[in-house]
């Protein structure tokens, strides 16, 4: 069975609570459990921080044994030098994803710090782009 990681960053432990019109109104837990029984073909696991290095720690730690990578690394995802290159030093396949469709949005988060590394960008589908990753997978 195929071993998959999502890993989220920064401030979507406050999914469900943070700003609902952009993000939704359901908790990352909640979710994951569905995707569990939707997606029973693949092993998966979660990880969550707010703290940058534990990103890229996380990422070091799966990032030669696990079969795929779904990373919404959030703000970071626009900022991290780091967390780009970790991506880049690693040999699972990253997806980068995102809840909202950040060129809809502000200009800085046009950028992203992922994407030049990523296999596959899944971006504005609400928590279903989570899904659309997975399945990439499958
Ligand atoms: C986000 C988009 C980012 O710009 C933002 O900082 C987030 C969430 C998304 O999933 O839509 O925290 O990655």
């Amino acid at each position: 069975m195929k071993k998959i990681i999502i890993i989220n960053g920064p401030n979507l432990n406050l999914l469900g609570k943070r700003e609902p019109e952009i993000y939704g109104s359901q908790s990352f837990e909640g979710y994951f459990k569905s995707l569990q029984q939707d997606f029973s073909a693949l092993e998966l696991d979660y990880f969550q921080s707010n703290i940058e290095g534990e990103l890229i720690d996380k990422l070091h730690d799966v990032g030669f044994s696990y079969d795929g990578i779904v990373l919404n690394a959030a703000a970071y995802t626009h900022t991290s030098v780091g967390i780009g290159d970790a991506v880049k030093g690693i040999s699972t396949p990253v997806i980068e994803v995102h809840i909202s469709n950040t060129y809809s949005r502000e200009e800085f988060r046009h950028q992203s710090f992922i994407s030049p590394n990523a296999k596959g960008v899944v971006l504005g589908f609400g928590l279903k782009s989570y899904a659309l990753a997975l399945q990439s997978f499958l």
